[in-house]
C-alpha cells in the first residue's frame, strides 16, 4: 500500500545491482510513495546490471559512479540536483564488498591491499559521499541520509570477516557525521542493521544458508526481509522520523536483543 509519504522529494539511491538487492526493492517503493530519485552504481557494476529495467520502471535516470572517487561522487551530486531540479531531501548508500571474502582469505590471513579496498568500498565511500553532498550544500533541510550495515559491528560473526570491521567503521561515521549534518544543516544520518538477506553481497558470506535460517530461528518475528527494509527505509525518509539522528537501528525481528529461542533450545536437545 501507498501513503504518498515521499511525495515531491527527491534524493539518491546508491547499490542497486539486480532484482534482489535491498537498493532496488527501496527504489521501486520509494517511487510508489512518489519519490524521485538518480539511480546510481559503479561503472562495472552497471555493465553486468539489470539496473536499466528499474530506471525505465520508476522514470529515474543513471548517472555510473564509483563510491570511492571523490570526482565521480561531485559530478553525481552535481547531476543529481540538476536533473531533479534542486536539492536532496534522501540518500540511500547501500554498497558492500570485501575482497578478502571474495577472495577466500580468512580472517587470520588478510591481505591487507584486499583489506584496504574493501574498507575503501564499504565503509570509507560512506564518509565520501556525505562530504561530497555537504560541500556542494546539495542537501536540503530534514533531509535524511541512510546506510545499511550488519550486527557483525558489535558482535562476532566468525565469517563475516573483515566486513564486521568495515561495517564498524561505517556506523561511526554516520555518528560522527551526522553530528555536522544535523548542527550546520538540519540533515539527519543514520544506519539501519538489517537481518541477512539473499542478496548478491549476502550470499557471498561463507555458510550464508545455515547463517539466514539460524537467525530467522533466533527472531521472535523472522528475519527482516529486503521488501521490509525498503519499508523502513522510507520511513526514515519521511517527515515521520524528522527527529531521529546518529543511531543505528536494529532491523531484525528481534534477532538482536534475543538470548535464545525456543526453537534453538530444541536443536540442541535433540
Ligand atoms: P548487493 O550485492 O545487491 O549490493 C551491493 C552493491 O554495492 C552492488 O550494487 C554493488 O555494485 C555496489 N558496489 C560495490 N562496489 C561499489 C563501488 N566501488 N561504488 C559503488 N557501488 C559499489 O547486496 P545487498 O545485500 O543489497 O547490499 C546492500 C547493503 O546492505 C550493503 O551495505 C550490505 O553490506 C548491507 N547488508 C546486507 C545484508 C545481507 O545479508 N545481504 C545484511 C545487512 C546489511
Amino acid at each position: 500500500m501507498a501513503y504518498n509519504l515521499l511525495k515531491g522529494k527527491r534524493g539518491i539511491i546508491f547499490g542497486a545491482l539486480d532484482a534482489n538487492s535491498i537498493a532496488w526493492k527501496t527504489a521501486e517503493r520509494v517511487h510508489e510513495e512518489g519519490g524521485t530519485f538518480v539511480l546510481t552504481n559503479a561503472p562495472i557494476a552497471m555493465r553486468m546490471g539489470q539496473i536499466k529495467a528499474l530506471a525505465e520502471k520508476t522514470g529515474s535516470e543513471i548517472i555510473p559512479a564509483d563510491a570511492t572517487s571523490e570526482e565521480d561522487l561531485a559530478n553525481l551530486v552535481a547531476k543529481s540536483t540538476e536533473i531533479l531540479g534542486g536539492k536532496l531531501d534522501f540518500v540511500l548508500h547501500s554498497i558492500g564488498m570485501s575482497v578478502n571474502v571474495r577472495k577466500g582469505r580468512s580472517y587470520m590471513d588478510e591481505n591487507y591491499d584486499f583489506t584496504a579496498k574493501g574498507w575503501d568500498v564499504s565503509a570509507l565511500s560512506f564518509h565520501k559521499v556525505m562530504q561530497s553532498l555537504y560541500k556542494a550544500d546539495a542537501m536540503a533541510e530534514w533531509g535524511s541520509i541512510v546506510a545499511l550495515t550488519y550486527i557483525a559491528a558489535q558482535r562476532s560473526f566468525p565469517d563475516y570477516n573483515d566486513m564486521a570491521d568495515n561495517k564498524a567503521y561505517l556506523e561511526s561515521v554516520a555518528r560522527s557525521f551526522g553530528y555536522f549534518f544535523g548542527k550546520n544543516k538540519m540533515v539527519r544520518v543514520n544506519t539501519i542493521s538489517q537481518s541477512p538477506t539473499a542478496t548478491t553481497a549476502g550470499q557471498g558470506i561463507k555458510g550464508f544458508n545455515g547463517f539466514i535460517n539460524y537467525a530467522d530461528k533466533m527472531s521472535p518475528l523472522g528475519n527482516a526481509t529486503a521488501d521490509d527494509c525498503a519499508d523502513y527505509t522510507v520511513t526514515l525518509f519521511s517527515d515521520l522520523t524528522k527527529k531521529v539522528t546518529m543511531q543505528n537501528l536494529f532491523h531484525d525481528g528481534g534477532f538482536s536483543n534475543t538470548g535464545v529461542s525456543q526453537e534453538v533450545i530444541e536443536e540442541f536437545s535433540k
